[in-house]
């Protein structure tokens, strides 16, 4: 966790944001998250008869039932705890972990408060101020860490990429999902990659700035390496039932969680075609309501924000103010004036920009869409620990 009492001061040598004011992309005009129409969707409307009343009760019933639940990991504040059942080596909520929560998510909630009460749970005081000014004007930062720097990473993440290469082996192409691409670090198993990009970020001031960006104390939670390759085009025949074509906006997203920042870090050169992670500028900014937010969660946790047909209809099949998804992307229309704003402010972080970046998952943005080759990054989660 980090510091809450470090002194707004000079960075050590070697940090260097790059100049996102050169970023040659414009911030976004949009002031909402698109708000689109799926009933007149050649995809969705266009497509499906009207749902019957059985299905619109079978489908108001999932949501709600979602809803409850989603809403619930909001208030115990669930993504700032730990994610107990990935340091146990498992992916599975198992009864013996859910037990623990019990004892756990209480004991860290008050423990919060009460250092909360007494003036200890304080966000740190940047030293990298041009940073933390940047994710709060953009969103995003760009970085560029040293040579050595990135050998560093490369070094320590080497076995949770040897891993993750066995296990993609012995999954076909058709049956890999997406955890399949991804392995989770665990400060167990994987001490000496915490003990690195920890090391790194507090180098580059990244953890003190995300801290006074959060407005809480905030370390590094998450380390995952991922591999994403040319075949793998889960952005691609979107609509393969009908002969909707994919947008230019395919996969453009929110992040379902909350109160978070993140990281890339490329171990390698990314151009335009390796699936490079790209933002749409100050999109961070547009206004969410609470209960929109959870209604696009909702959408996303339940399933009902896929593409297959089931899905859709299923999705059509809810009231009209319930019809909003965080992973929207795949249903703005080329046409409309939506994909218009979005395109303007998007920008594919290349090798180009740096080796780093820096930001809010609140803001739209998408990644991994690898057209040659494969994308080898390290994602990184700052939260309350
Ligand atoms: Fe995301």
């Amino acid at each position: 966790m980090t510091s809450l009492d470090h002194a707004a001061g000079a960075l050590p040598a070697g940090a260097v944001t790059a100049d996102s004011a050169a970023l040659p992309v414009p911030p976004f005009r949009g002031t909402s998250l698109p708000d689109i129409d799926y009933a007149s969707h050649p995809a969705y409307g266009g497509t499906f008869q009207p749902s019957t009343a059985r299905e619109r009760l079978q489908a108001l019933v999932t949501f709600l039932r979602s809803f409850a639940f989603v809403t619930f990991r909001r208030i115990v504040d669930y993504d700032n705890m730990p994610l107990l059942s990935k340091e146990v080596g498992g992916g599975r909520l198992t009864p013996a972990i859910a037990a623990r929560y019990m004892v756990i998510f209480p004991r860290l909630r008050i423990g919060r408060i009460l250092r909360s009460l007494l003036g200890q749970r304080r966000a740190a005081v940047p030293a990298n101020r041009a940073l933390c000014d940047r994710l709060f004007s953009d969103g995003i930062a760009c970085l560029r860490l040293s040579e050595e720097e990135i050998e560093a990473v490369r070094r320590v993440t080497a076995p949770g990429f040897a891993k993750l290469d066995r296990r993609r082996m012995e999954i076909s192409l058709e049956k890999r999902k997406f955890d399949d691409n991804v392995y989770w670090c665990t400060r167990s198993a994987d001490p000496q990659a915490f003990e690195a990009i920890e090391r790194i970020f507090r180098r580059h001031g990244i953890t003190d700035a995300a801290s006074a960006y959060l407005g809480r104390p905030v370390g590094v939670k998450h380390i995952n390496p991922q591999i994403n390759e040319e075949n793998y085009a889960f952005w691609k025949r979107l609509f393969a039932d009908t002969k909707v074509p994919d947008p230019w906006t395919s996969y453009l997203h929110v992040d379902a969680t909350y109160g978070m920042l993140k990281g890339a870090i490329y171990i390698h050169d990314i151009g335009p075609d390796n699936g490079p992670f790209c933002y749409v500028r100050a999109s961070h900014r547009a206004k969410v309501g609470g209960f929109e937010g959870l209604i696009r969660r909702t959408n996303d946790f339940c399933g009902f924000s896929g593409r297959r047909p089931e899905a859709r209809r299923k999705f059509m099949a809810l009231p009209r103010v319930l019809r909003k998804k965080a992973d929207f992307g795949g249903d703005v229309l080329d046409s409309s004036p939506d994909a218009t704003c979005l395109k303007e402010g998007h920008l594919a972080v290349t090798s180009d920009y740096g080796n780093c970046v820096v930001f809010d998952g609140k803001g739209i943005h998408r990644g991994g869409m690898v057209n040659k080759g494969e994308r080898r990054c390290v994602f990184i989660v700052l939260a309350e620990i």
